[in-house]
This record gives C-alpha cells, sequence and structure tokens, in this order.
C-alpha cells in the first residue's frame, strides 16, 4: 500500500511506503527499528509490555533504573534487545497517559522520525498502542512521515534520510492511509515554503499547483498577468509591480459529494474557501527590510502553501465537502516600476487603499484575492497569512492569531486547530481598530497609526473585502517557519495550519 500523493521515489518530496500490519507479533517484526510509544504510567501495559515480556523484562530493568521515564519526547535508542526480530528499539516517551492528545502523538512520532532518519533506514515499524483513538493514530502516522523529511533539498549530503518503508503494527490500515494523505498536505506545504524563492516564484508555484491539482484531481485555474488585468485586481498587480517574476491568483476547486464521489453539483455554493497570502519573496519592497528581516522572507507564501497543501489533501480523503482554495503569488520587489508611498491603488472591489508602507503587502494581495473568492459566495471563508510581525510581538513564535467577523466560524476554526495539537488565541476587532486606517487622501490606508496593535489593523484591512461573509484570519507569521530546529522539525517550513484546515474541512463535512 503506497498512500501518497507525493511523486514517489523523490526524497526531497515524499517519504517511502506507509503500511499498516494488524497481526503481527511485535516481537517476530523484523525492521531496522522498532519505534514504541511509553507513558509515565510505566512499560506494564499496552505494546510496550509485550516487546518487554519478549525481551524477559528488559524494559522493566530500564525503568527502574531510571533509564526510561516515559518522559515526553524522551527519545531511548536501546540496541542489542535479546528476544526480538528488530535490531533496534526506539523508546518514545508520551507523558501522562491520561493526557495523551492526538498532537502530542503527532510531535513524538515526529521526533522519532527525525531522530531516525539521521541515516539511511529499510524498515522501520512503529507500535500503536490498543487505547489509541483513531484521530490519535492518524496524527501519529502523520507525524512519523513529516519527521523523516528535513529542509535539506539542496545539500549533496543529506542530514535527513527518510526511510523506504514504514510499517505502523496494531492499527487500522484506513487509518494509516489516511495519516499518511495529512502527512503528504504537510510536507507538500514545507517543501514549498523550503524551496529557495529564486527557484519558487509566482509561476513556478502555480506550476506546482497544477501538478498537484492533477494528481488528487482538482480543478484549477491560473490566472496570469493579463487575466488580473482583466479583472481589475489593480491591488495585487501593483504590489507586483516591483518584480520582474509576473503575478499569479490560482484557484482550485474540490467538489466533493455526499457520497465521497468526484463531481457534486456544479452550481452549489462553496461550503468552505481557503484563502493563502503567496508573497514568494518579501523584500519590503521600496519600504526596504533590513537583511536580518528579510532572510526568512521566502517564507511569506506559506499561507498559500497551506491552502494548497490542505486542499489537495481534502481532495485525497475524498471528503464530501465542496472546497475552494485562492491564492495570490507576487514577489515584493523593489524594480524601477515599484509600488511607491503614497500610491494609491484601487482595489477590485472599488475600494481605494493609500499605501503608507509597502512592507505591508499581504493585506493589499489579500484585498483582490478575498474579493475574488467573495464572487463564489462561500459559506465560510479562512485565510492563513504571514502577515505581521506584530502577530509574532503578542503571541511568539508558536501560537496563530485568530480574527474573525463570526465568532462560530473562529470557534470551528479554533476547535481543529486544538484538535491537532497547533496552538491559536483569538485577538480582538474591536470597532475601534477600524479608524486607524481611514485615509486622509483613500478610502482606506494599508497601515495602522503606528506599530501598536498592528496584527489587528491588519485584520481589519482584510475584513473590508469578505462582503460580510463568515471569516476568520489566521496570521501565521510566528509558527509557519522555525528559525531554529525543534525535536520534531529540523527547521524551516513547518506546514502550519495544513492539519487544522483539514480537521475543518473534516467536521464541517460531518
Ligand atoms: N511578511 C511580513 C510579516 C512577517 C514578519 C512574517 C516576520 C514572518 C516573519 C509582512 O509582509 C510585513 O512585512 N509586515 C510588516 C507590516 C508593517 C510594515 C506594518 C511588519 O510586520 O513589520
Ligand atoms: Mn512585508
Ligand atoms: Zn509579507
Amino acid at each position: 500500500m503506497s498512500t501518497e500523493f507525493l511523486p514517489p521515489g523523490r526524497a526531497t518530496t515524499g517519504s517511502g511506503t506507509i503500511s499498516a500490519a494488524t497481526a503481527t507479533d511485535p516481537a517476530r517484526f523484523e525492521a531496522d527499528t522498532l519505534v514504541v510509544f511509553l507513558s509515565s504510567g510505566g512499560v506494564g501495559s499496552g505494546g510496550i509490555a509485550a516487546v518487554d515480556q519478549a525481551t524477559n523484562g528488559q524494559l522493566t530493568r530500564l525503568w527502574d533504573q531510571g533509564d526510561l521515564t516515559g518522559k515526553r519526547y524522551e527519545c531511548v535508542p536501546l540496541l542489542a534487545l535479546q528476544g526480538l526480530a528488530c535490531r533496534q528499539v526506539l523508546v518514545m516517551g508520551v507523558g501522562p497517559a491520561d493526557e495523551l492528545t492526538p498532537g502530542i502523538l503527532y510531535r513524538a512520532a515526529a521526533t522519532a522520525a527525525r531522530q531516525l532518519a539521521g541515516r539511511t533506514r529499510d524498515c522501520v515499524g512503529f507500535l500503536a498502542e490498543g487505547h489509541w483513538t483513531n484521530d490519535q493514530i492518524e496524527q501519529a502516522v502523520a507525524g512519523a512521515a513529516v519527521g523523516q523529511i528535513g529542509q535539506d533539498l539542496y545539500r549533496a549530503e543529506k542530514r535527513q534520510h527518510p526511510f523506504a518503508a514504514t510499517v505502523w503494527l496494531e492499527a487500522p490500515v484506513e487509518v494509516v492511509t489516511r495519516g499518511g494523505l495529512i502527512a503528504d498536505g504537510v510536507n507538500l506545504a514545507r517543501r514549498l515554503v523550503n524551496l529557495p524563492p529564486d527557484d519558487l516564484y509566482p509561476e513556478t508555484f502555480a506550476d506546482e499547483a497544477a501538478t498537484i491539482a492533477g494528481r488528487v484531481g482538482l480543478e484549477i485555474e491560473i490566472w496570469d498577468q493579463a487575466r488580473l488585468e482583466r479583472e481589475r485586481c489593480q491591488a495585487l498587480l501593483a504590489v507586483a509591480r516591483g518584480s520582474e517574476r509576473s503575478p499569479r491568483l490560482v484557484l482550485l476547486h474540490y467538489r466533493g459529494t455526499a457520497h465521497g464521489g468526484g463531481a457534486g453539483h456544479a452550481d452549489s455554493r462553496p461550503d468552505l474557501a481557503l484563502v493563502g497570502k503567496g508573497v514568494t519573496f518579501d523584500s519590503g519592497g521600496l519600504s526596504l527590510k533590513p537583511s536580518e528581516g528579510m532572510l526568512a522572507m521566502k517564507c511569506d507564501m506559506a499561507g498559500a502553501a497551506a491552502a494548497l497543501g490542505a486542499i489537495a489533501t481534502i481532495a485525497a480523503l475524498r471528503l464530501p465537502i465542496h472546497v475552494v482554495a485562492a491564492v495570490g503569488l507576487v514577489e515584493n520587489m523593489t524594480g524601477p516600476s515599484a509600488y511607491k508611498l503614497g500610491d494609491v491603488v484601487t482595489a477590485r472591489s472599488g475600494l481605494t487603499i493609500e499605501i503608507h508602507n509597502t512592507d505591508a503587502e499581504g493585506r493589499v494581495v489579500l484585498a483582490d484575492v478575498l474579493d475574488v473568492v467573495a464572487d463564489l459566495q462561500p459559506r465560510r471563508i479562512v485565510d492563513a497569512a504571514t502577515l505581521t510581525g506584530a502577530c509574532m510581538v503578542a503571541l511568539g513564535r508558536d501560537i496563530a492569531g485568530l480574527f474573525t467577523n463570526d465568532q462560530a466560524c473562529c470557534d470551528a476554526v479554533q476547535a481543529a486547530a486544538t484538535a491537532v495539537g497547533e496552538r491559536v488565541w483569538q485577538l480582538p476587532m474591536d470597532k475601534d481598530f477600524d479608524d486607524q486606517i481611514l485615509s486622509e487622501v483613500a478610502d482606506i490606508k494599508n497601515v495602522g497609526d503606528g506599530r501598536l496593535g498592528g496584527a489587528i489593523t491588519a485584520a481589519k484591512l482584510l475584513e473590508r473585502f469578505v462582503r460580510g461573509i463568515p471569516w476568520t484570519h489566521v496570521d501565521i507569521a510566528g509558527p509557519a517557519f522555525a528559525d531554529k530546529p525543534t525535536p520534531w522539525t529540523g527547521g524551516g517550513g513547518t506546514g502550519a495550519m495544513v492539519r487544522p484546515f483539514v480537521e475543518l474541512a473534516r467536521t464541517l463535512a460531518r
């Protein structure tokens, strides 16, 4: 069983095969490594107890000596264990059993996989515990597949080597398949973020989207410069003017039916629109960023990558729901035609925006993308954008900001994120912030008064373009990109919001 929608056999894009084996005795399982999960309750029960018995109580001895504690994310390799068919066992701590969540298992499995991927391995087995829920197994499977993939795309000597084969023991095959498809969406988003900006720019991002659309069966529309002009997307086009690379707007449609089939009613309203900021490189434009602030700015298309990764997984899972994804792809540069401070651009909606800072470009791009999406009359819109440094000042690196015009919509996004273990926190949208983006010259300006509340004034600009449709904006400036490695990712793109968006589609489809 090969689950992936990413191209097989390319170590930089996909992991190897993932399969499930339900009736295999863990002690007899022949593999390079068997990963077992240990709670802080001890080695007495579950799959790890079977391994303990097969090894004549060696795990119990290690527990008694304090070598194994089951502390969360503790990772202990045990070589040369007697009585097992595998070469080594990796014991992965998950903390208190009664506090276990899908998110913890995602990170624990990813940590184990990342550790093991330090060198090549033929076959790695993971032993699911009998008391885990299917949601927990699914996220563990996803984590194991994400953890194998690093950001070493352009290194001759790879830091991480995806396993040739991953086998999940004691896990239902359909759950393992789903976990693999979720990982594909996350790994797709991560890879797109990690690609250098001179290789991934609006045109090549659109090509990638077309490849994925063909593979999972999505309808795709790619709007080039000429189409964008015809559509009066003057806000998006203004940001794009500083670059030699021409912009794109990509629309993807997935029409799942209640029976999980392909084509639904062509005229039905989308249940969900996913919108992504796709600034493939953000130099800041004429409001140029300093070098330190610019280095990571290939990540500024992470929202678009999340929208693409999520809709690809939603399609691969055949969820019974109608979803569209729309991404605005531009490069924010300083070329001779670059948009200037003091310029007034007329957005597609007709609203005029005075440009006070060309580095506040994401909201200007999204103004037009949201307007295009609003034409489709979706029941709700959720956008993901690496929109503001201010959101990172407020919430740090790991927590995404939520902003909404509809509390029920926001609650659904929050619940979906929490269910898969991604951190989000809602910020206020009080009316007085609206006044801060009023302009003397145009209808609105693209920054607030000063830096205070900068994540909110950015969200307030977006709100102007959703025409009252229930909408939630997710500012992923912090979680989209890891400057330093964590135990579960080697750094770089994280695939933030892919799993929450898939989970959201799933709850809406129920
Ligand atoms: N892409 C940046 C936001 C960002 C910063 C994302 C750091 C990820 C990490 C965005 O386009 C930007 O430059 N925002 C400005 C807005 C300001 C000029 C009002 C910012 O946050 O400084
Ligand atoms: Mn910017
Ligand atoms: Zn930006």
